[in-house]
């Protein structure tokens, strides 16, 4: 699974004060995707970012905005994100009275639909909804803030979910998410990540290093081999 690991920064870790400069910086350094980290201080207890800053980041980038919905309930947002230019939008089962419908209402806005398993879910949880899904975002930290510890167990979850994605013969990515370094990169790669979401890992240093900062990932990306 390491010849196409995606780097996905968390823009939770940019300099807010300069986030368009940030972005292009990011793009510059090779990005893969960029992934938002939207919260709303009630589905985690940390307020961040709108369908405002999705419509900001599109301005200065191409590259794909994967966006990570910690807001519940998630239907009534999702048109703004879609208009924001959101290439992507996951959001957590649990956030949803009726996760299919959520689902179906994102792909009926031509966005790549995601879930995303808090580290307690079971994978399991997500077999009613692989066919309808482009993504599974598992939380390799729990949701709400950026730079803590990747959990220890991780590796088994991971694999977990890429050994329920194999048996029901899935394409989606599957995308690990929090306390990724170089090497938790290879860890999560080892056990079937393809996408790796870094806030601090990415955005340490400044913009200068950002490109080493990427490279540094992919490098541990590729030990998993
Ligand atoms: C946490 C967010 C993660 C986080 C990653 O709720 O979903 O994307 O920002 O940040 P780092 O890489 O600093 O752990
Ligand atoms: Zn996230």
């Amino acid at each position: 699974m390491t010849h196409s690991v995606k780097i996905a920064p968390s823009i939770l870790s940019a300099d807010f004060a300069r986030l368009g400069e940030e972005v292009s910086a990011m793009t510059r350094a090779g990005c893969d995707w960029l992934h938002v980290d939207v919260m709303d201080g009630h589905y985690v207890p940390n307020l961040t970012m709108g369908p405002m800053v999705v419509a900001a980041c599109r301005a200065c980038t191409a590259t794909p905005l994967d966006v990570h919905l910690m807001i519940a309930p998630v239907d009534p947002l999702l048109p703004a994100f879609a208009r924001a230019g959101a290439d992507i939008i996951s959001f957590h089962p649990d956030a949803s009275d009726d996760p299919a419908r959520t689902i179906a209402a994102i792909r009926k806005l031509g966005v790549r639909a995601g879930l995303v398993l808090n580290p307690q879910t079971p994978p399991e949880t997500l077999a009613p909804f692989l066919a309808n899904i482009s993504l599974v975002l598992q939380m390799t930290v729990q949701p709400g803030f950026g730079g803590q510890a990747w959990l220890p167990d991780s590796p088994q979850k991971i694999a977990r979910v890429r050994a329920l994605l194999t048996a029901a013969n899935s394409d989606a990515e599957l995308e690990v998410d929090g306390g990724i370094t170089p090497e938790t990169a290879r860890a999560s790669v080892a056990a079937g990540a393809s996408v790796l979401v870094a806030g601090t890992s990415c955005f340490a240093n400044g913009p200068k290093a950002y490109a080493d900062n990427i490279a540094r990932l992919r490098r541990g990306a590729r030990a998993a081999a």
